[in-house]
């Protein structure tokens, strides 16, 4: 049975594609999936991505990662990040390892967007690469 890797995306990531192109590029969120299916088909992982504009979905979804032994969970929390103390006590409570994921880097964005309360509690961040941070995560989620 291969690995299962979550990518959990948070509110407005299912506009990728026409939301901020001058922020979050042209791909849109099937793109992305399309993306992370084939590399990890070659890296013998499946991939289980989901999108939702609900924070208790993301929690509930943090939970299943760890029930169903999944290897770890890549989250794009979108908004939620700097405002979700659910989610940093959701990451906290299992030990599934979660990586945070952004397209943009928050760091150089309004100032609201520099506390992470998701990085606060993930392993690892990678933000700034569009697309690619994705990619990315998922090449240091396999060597876990
Ligand atoms: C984001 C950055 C967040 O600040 C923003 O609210 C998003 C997208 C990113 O991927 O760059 O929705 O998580």
């Amino acid at each position: 049975m291969p690995e299962t890797v979550f990518v959990l995306n948070g509110p407005n990531l299912n506009l990728l594609g026409t939301r901020e192109p001058e922020i979050y590029g042209s791909a849109t969120l099937d793109d992305i999936a399309g993306m992370l299916e084939d590399r990890a088909r070659e890296l013998g992982l499946e991939i289980d991505l989901r999108q939702s504009n609900h924070e208790g979905h993301l929690v509930d979804w943090l939970h299943e990662a760890q029930a169903v032994g999944a290897k770890a969970v890549l989250l794009n929390a979108g908004a939620f990040t700097h405002t979700s103390v659910a989610l940093h006590d959701a990451i906290l409570a299992i030990r599934t390892p979660v990586i945070e994921v952004h397209l943009s880097n928050p760091h150089t964005r309004e100032a609201f967007r520099h506390k992470s309360f998701v990085g606060m509690a993930a392993k690892a961040t990678i933000a700034g690469f569009g697309p690619l941070s994705y990619l990315l995560a998922l090449e240091g989620a396999r060597r876990l």
